[in-house]
């Protein structure tokens, strides 16, 4: 990658990488050279999916983009985008409700690095409802979660509910 090309990052928990995420990837990878999906370690959360299950997941869901690569990383999203040379952190906006949250990150980052822009990007009509956490709570109760997440992580959230019965 060349130091003119335009990298981006698109950092989140993504625990698991739903299709809202995925809208949004399909969209930030047009606009820019390459993406790099930035999966937060997240000490601080009780994730569902490992770091590693998260990015293989998303490995996954992303593999026939050839300008999508994915990296786990810790610490700060600034730093995480200054180290792979980006200039744009992208964020996926789904509706007014996001936006305090997502204002307040942007002007922290901003803040860091003011060469670093914070892109936020709608997601399709389709996506407005979808998260990481309504996934969860709608399969976890058994509802039908296939309009909401790729049928691979279907998958592993069946076999993780599985390894989580066996263990208790
Ligand atoms: O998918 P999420 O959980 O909404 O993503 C949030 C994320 C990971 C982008 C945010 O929590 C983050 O950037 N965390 C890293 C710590 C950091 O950089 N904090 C300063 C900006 S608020």
């Amino acid at each position: 990658m060349t130091s003119q090309a335009k990298v981006a990052i698109y950092p989140g928990s993504f625990d698991p990488i739903t299709y809202g995420h995925m809208d949004i990837v399909k969209r930030a990878a047009g606009l820019v050279d390459h993406l790099i999906i930035g999966v937060l370690m997240n000490k601080h959360k009780n994730p569902l999916f490992s770091l590693e299950e998260r990015v293989a997941l998303i490995e996954e869901a992303v593999h026939h983009m050839p300008n999508v690569s994915v990296q786990s990383f810790d610490g700060l999203t600034i730093d995480f985008a200054e180290k792979v040379h980006a200039r744009m952190i992208i964020r996926g906006l789904r509706a007014m409700t996001d936006f305090d949250y997502e204002f307040q990150m942007a002007h922290t980052n901003q803040t860091l690095n003011p060469d670093i822009e914070t892109v936020f990007l709608s997601t399709g009509l389709d996506f407005s409802y979808v998260s990481s956490s309504v996934s969860k709570e709608i399969f976890l109760y058994g509802g039908d979660v296939s309009k909401l997440v790729p049928a691979h992580v279907i998958d592993a959230m069946q076999r993780k509910v599985k390894q989580i019965q066996e263990d208790a």
